[in-house]
């Protein structure tokens, strides 16, 4: 069944920008996805097409108006399956994770409202419309649509067929709570750095050991949240000596 992402959107030109390309875009034209935009204007009621207010309590900006956006979700809801999941895109939402991804690119598709302006009326998320928050990370964009084409394009790379002979990713980063190991490939010697010894071995047990060990001393030292979370924590790490050398 093909995977359908709808975005509700100001810019339905920015769709499917990037992702009409590589991977994505092959898979799109396969239809192992659909991708529909829908202009959140078409759902304005007056004359001028308006989608924002200025916000309750004064301030800065403008707010997306929430009678509109519902508007715009009834509408979808007649093509969309009950279970697709509605989601927001905006920087007070909980961080996107490769597990939230997962569990999104497992089921139906998804639908996306991208804001601009200062952001969404919050009754949009405590009210009946079931729409939750997700942000891509801790940095403010100009607006959701770059969010939305990042999240869905992380779904999409995980759509059975998409990848083909590559792996479906076992090994990448995040899918065990560990950073990847790092990749090396020709020439041996560049810029006087040798590939390590150990990957030129053919010692396929070494090689699997030592990448391990990389993936869990990286975890450590470049994102020590993670390691934070990860079970080996715990254990004493074999790679101490190195984050006395190095810091
Ligand atoms: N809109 C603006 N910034 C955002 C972010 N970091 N994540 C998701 N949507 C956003």
């Amino acid at each position: 069944m093909t995977w359908t992402a709808t975005v509700l959107t100001l810019y339905p030109e920015m769709f499917p920008g990037p992702l009409g390309h590589s991977l994505a875009g092959r898979a799109l034209a396969e239809g192992i996805w659909s991708l529909g935009a829908r202009n959140i204007r078409d759902f304005a009621a007056d004359r001028h097409r308006t989608v924002d207010a200025t916000p309750a309590g004064g301030g800065p900006g403008m707010v997306l108006r929430v009678d509109i956006l519902a508007r715009a979700i009834a509408d979808l809801r007649a093509t969309t399956p009950a279970s697709t999941p509605l989601l927001a895109l905006t920087p007070r939402g909980p961080t996107l994770t490769q597990a939230r991804v997962r569990r999104l690119a497992a089921g139906p598709g998804v639908t996306l409202i991208c804001g601009r302006f200062e952001g969404f009326d919050e009754r949009l998320f405590t009210g009946s419309l079931g729409v939750e928050p997700v942000s891509i990370g801790d940095y403010v964009l100009s607006g959701g649509e770059p969010a939305a084409l990042v999240l869905l394009d992380a779904c999409v790379r995980l759509l059975p067929g998409v990848m083909g002979a590559i792996q479906s990713g076992e090994s990448e980063s995040f899918e065990s709570g560990l950073l990847e190991y790092p990749h090396y490939t020709r020439p041996a010697t560049w810029d006087g750095q040798t590939i390590p010894e150990v990957l030129r071995s053919g010692d396929h047990a070494k090689v699997a050991a030592w990448r391990q060990a990389r993936s869990e001393e990286d975890t450590r030292l470049r994102r020590p949240d993670l390691w934070e979370r990860h079970d080996g924590a715990r254990v004493q790490s074999p790679s101490g000596a190195r984050e006395e050398k190095d810091e």
